[in-house]
């Protein structure tokens, strides 16, 4: 054995790894005296220990290798030495069964020695473990054969999709999960007057790649969850509606959007809504005056009725002709004055005037109960008869209340009691028949109060004369702070004036 050789050997075991070295025997590997040697790690691999069995190494490597691969491995070998250029590499993969008898697959390369006419003369080379190697390329390739795969039916699945779609008479476009545009169909580029090359990749972009505007952006109101959309373009109407479709796990959704053109559609139902609209109007304003009528004809009979009724309480108390019509009347004058003046705003705007001024005519109402003898005594009442006679406000009040016991809430009948039971009560709290003071007695029977005692005062009486209008005044302004409210005093002096026009106008009093 040379000695180059033996240095080769020993330099294989020294490095520990999957080495082997040739000795070749006038050119040829299969020449008896030929040798193989290689590392521990080889030969182990190998299960035998060839790199002490110099014969056999080479035989026992050729014996484990694959049958598929033991015809190429063995051409690549004779190749790059019967290539006396040295150019042609050896440099193989093959798969070996090792010694427990499992195939793994070695990357294998070598390289000859030559002498000067390129006979090769030895040949060493190294041994590489690749099975995971492979194994992970493998795996890498199928991997990739797959995208390109999936990849391939995507597209495929793409164009027959897109060509769907740009079947459709009506306008399409598509969205990807970020708003972007990346696909639109042929009538979706005529309608938004862009081309397709414009709009694709890029966002929806208000005012330039979209026409509904930024409140009613079809995507943006789709991202809200609202699924259905209008505008109007070139004077007609159009519905959007649109779908979401998932793109990938875990990605936002993109978006399908179809426009319908629903002009037609929008006019006839306009016009249904107009004429159903106009016929509801006209329903609503016949109702209306219906109504109307009814609480006039309700609202006459039943100041009819309240004014028989007063006229009947009047009648019995002879001496007040017109008391009550004028009554009502001042009244009237002194509600005025305090809408004027915007007194009492609050408590007047929730009255309804009319009811007030009505049930005004009931404030004497109880005087039914009182016997003719007292009431039409011609002479001052005596205190036990006075007495009697201030009776008439309870009896008025028991009225009303009864009334109000057989009916619904009703404002008039509450007016009503309010001037009834109040009108002689006084500011000082010396009134009757309560003693009520001040703001405790409710602001109707407070403004008939200055009614009922200017018409007192200016009338005939069995007991008196009239005062004058002046003197009459005079005495209801004194009585501020005492008998009246000192705000309805107020508004008294602006008004008196068209008390004493009323007085003029509608008297029917007694000769004294
Ligand atoms: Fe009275």
């Amino acid at each position: 054995m040379d000695t180059p050789f033996i240095r080769s050997a020993l330099a294989c075991k020294a490095l520990g790894v999957a080495l082997w070295d040739m000795h070749i025997a006038d050119g040829d590997p299969f020449h008896p005296d030929s040798r193989f040697t290689c590392s521990k790690e080889l030969s182990q691999l190998l299960g035998r220990h060839c790199e002490e069995d110099y014969a056999v190494g080479y035989a026992c490597w050729v014996g484990r290798l694959h049958l598929e691969d033991l015809q190429a491995t063995q051409d690549a070998f004779m190749a790059h030495l019967n290539d006396r250029t040295g150019n042609t590499p050896f440099d193989v993969e093959y798969r070996m069964m090792t010694y427990n008898g499992v195939y793994r697959a070695y990357h294998s390369t070598g390289y000859a020695l030559r002498d000067n006419d390129g006979t090769p003369l030895r040949v060493a080379g190294a041994v590489a473990d690749v099975t995971e190697k492979r194994q992970t390329r493998t795996l890498l390739y199928e991997l990739t054969a797959g995208i390109e795969r999936r990849d391939s039916l995507l597209d495929e699945q793409n164009r027959r999709f897109e060509t769907i779609l740009n079947l459709m008479p009506f306008p399409v476009r598509v969205a990807d999960s970020k708003m972007n545009w990346t696909f639109v169909n042929d009538t979706a580029q005529e309608l938004f007057g862009i081309k397709r090359e414009d709009m694709l990749g890029k966002p929806c972009d208000h005012g330039k790649f979209c026409i509904c505007g930024t409140d009613n952006c079809s995507l943006e109101r789709a991202k809200r969850g609202e699924m259905q959309t209008f505008f109007e373009h070139g004077g007609r109407s159009y519905q959007v509606d649109v779908k979401t479709f998932d793109i990938a796990e875990g990605e936002s959704p993109g978006f399908i959007e179809m426009i319908h053109d629903v002009t037609s559609v929008t006019a006839s139902a306009r016009l249904a809504a107009d004429t159903e609209k106009k016929q509801v109007e006209r329903r609503a304003d016949s109702l209306s005056a219906q109504v109307t009528e009814k609480i006039r004809e309700i609202l006459s009979l039943q100041n009819a009725m309240v004014s028989t009724v007063a006229d009947l309480v009047e009648f019995r108390d002879g001496c007040t002709g017109g008391h009550i019509a004028r009554t009502q009347l001042y009244m009237k004058a002194m509600i005025d004055g305090l809408l004027e003046r915007g007194l009492y705003r609050e408590e007047v705007a929730g009255w309804n005037i009319e009811h007030v001024l009505s049930s005004a005519q009931l404030h004497d109402v109880g005087k039914i109960v009182i016997s003719d003898t007292i009431l039409n005594k011609p002479g001052k009442l005596t205190p036990e008869e006075f007495d009697i006679m201030k009776t008439h406000v309870r009896a008025g009040i028991d009225a009303i209340n009864r009334i109000l016991d057989k009916t619904a809430e009703n404002r008039f009948l509450r007016h009503a009691r309010n001037i009834i039971g109040a009108h002689h009560e006084r500011w000082d709290g010396a009134g009757y028949p309560q003693g009520l003071k001040g703001a405790e007695i409710p602001l109707e029977g407070r403004i008939m109060a200055i009614a009922d005692v200017y018409d007192a005062l200016v009338s005939w009486r069995p007991y008196k004369g009239p005062y004058t209008h002046e003197a009459a005044a005079r005495i209801i302004e004194e009585g501020s702070l005492t008998s009246f409210d000192p705000v309805l005093i107020e508004v008294f002096k602006n008004v008196k004036g068209q008390f004493k026009k009323i007085l003029e106008d509608c008297t029917e009093r007694r000769p004294a």
